[in-house]
């Protein structure tokens, strides 16, 4: 028999998706981003995410039907965000989720957008060996999680204690004067730098921070350092070195990251390290961990870019890994939770 239909709804931030997927395949992924509308403030604004995603739900729910060639009533169950994100974003998706549900009479299956996150590897890399530790880095979270099983096995080792890993790509691109998202122009723009010219701070590496934070993270000092360092050059009325600032920052970053998720895989004993989020799509992240883990015979997983942002296909991945180890549907009236734990 056919393995189960699962579509996916993901509405947490600013990216409306929508995504279809029969076992480990994906047959559909539709988005619609309010990025833009968001770019001249700098960062995501909630009240603009929420109306974008109530304008978007619908055509993109069409979007994925219409490339995966199928309809609503071919589809075996309905996966949605629930947690963690924007209230008001969550509640789009929810809401959607629970009148498709209803109105097709499909079960739904509320879901933690970190293990999405996680799950999503299987769509390219097949079935995930666990325990694993996943690393996610984007510009809302940034943490390191143990992998027991990852329908309902998921335990936080670690988290960032003040900005995440994208915020802080995305505020140095802004006082750089680079734009927004900063992380894809910052991975640009260091191409050209080397990240050896500016020893920019470690967070949370020093031997008396590792006792309490050993797999936490911290980038607001990091950010804070850059920006001194920039004014003590405008200062001096000195030309500032982007490329040299851009590289030097992203290997402070990248350095950090890398040095904490292979450490929590020999600390657990893993052999598999997969990082998802959309600071995984930096090149300098990938070749950094793939070289650090090579070292400790661990297996570095990263999916494609597209499937490391926010996205629909996600929702489906992780339902779809749901259905198959037969966990109970949601209740009709599951909420969105915004800060929806592990
Ligand atoms: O996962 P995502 O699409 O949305 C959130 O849940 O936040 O991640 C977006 C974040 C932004 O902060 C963006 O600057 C960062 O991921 N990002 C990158 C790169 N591409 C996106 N950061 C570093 N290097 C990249 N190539
Ligand atoms: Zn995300």
């Amino acid at each position: 028999a056919d393995e189960p239909l699962v579509l996916g709804i993901e509405t947490s931030c600013d990216e409306t998706g929508i995504g279809i997927v029969r076992g480990h395949t994906l047959l559909a992924d539709a988005l619609a981003s309010s990025v833009d509308q968001h770019a001249r403030f700098g960062g995501v604004v909630p009240e603009v995410a929420s109306r974008a995603h109530l304008e978007a739900i619908v055509p993109t729910m069409q979007r994925a039907l219409d490339e995966a060639k199928v309809t609503l009533a071919d589809i075996d169950a309905i996966a949605v965000t629930s947690g963690p994100g924007l209230a008001g974003a969550l509640l789009v998706g929810v809401a959607a989720a629970k009148g498709y549900a209803l109105a097709a009479d499909k079960p739904v299956y509320g879901v933690n957008h970190l293990a999405a996150h996680v799950a999503v590897d299987t769509l390219e890399h097949g079935p995930l060996p666990e325990p694993a530790i996943a690393m996610l880095v984007s510009g809302g979270h940034s943490s390191l999680l143990l992998v027991d099983d990852l329908t309902n096995g998921v335990t936080p080792l670690g988290a960032t204690i003040d900005d995440a890993a994208g915020e802080a790509f995305d505020k140095v691109a802004r006082l750089l004067g680079l734009g927004f998202p900063g992380g894809p122009i910052i991975d640009r723009t260091a191409r050209e730098g080397d990240p050896a010219s500016i020893a920019f701070p470690r967070g949370l590496t020093a031997p008396k921070d590792l006792a309490a934070h050993r797999f936490d993270f911290s980038f607001s000092g990091l950010k804070t350092a850059v920006a001194r360092w920039v004014e003590a050059r405008e200062r001096a009325g000195e030309p500032v070195p982007i490329a040299d600032v851009s590289a030097s920052f992203q290997e402070a970053v990248c350095d950090v990251l890398t040095a904490k998720a292979i450490e929590a895989c020999r600390t657990n004993g893993v052999q598999t390290l997969v990082i998802g989020g959309g600071v995984a799509a930096n090149s300098r992240l990938r070749v950094l961990a793939e070289e650090r883990a090579a070292k400790h015979g661990i297996e570095v997983r990263v999916p494609r870019p597209a499937l490391c942002t926010d996205n629909g296909a996600m929702v489906a991945a992780l339902g779809s890994r749901l259905v198959a180890a037969g966990v109970a549907p949601s209740r009709l009236d599951l909420p969105a939770d915004s800060a929806m734990p592990l």
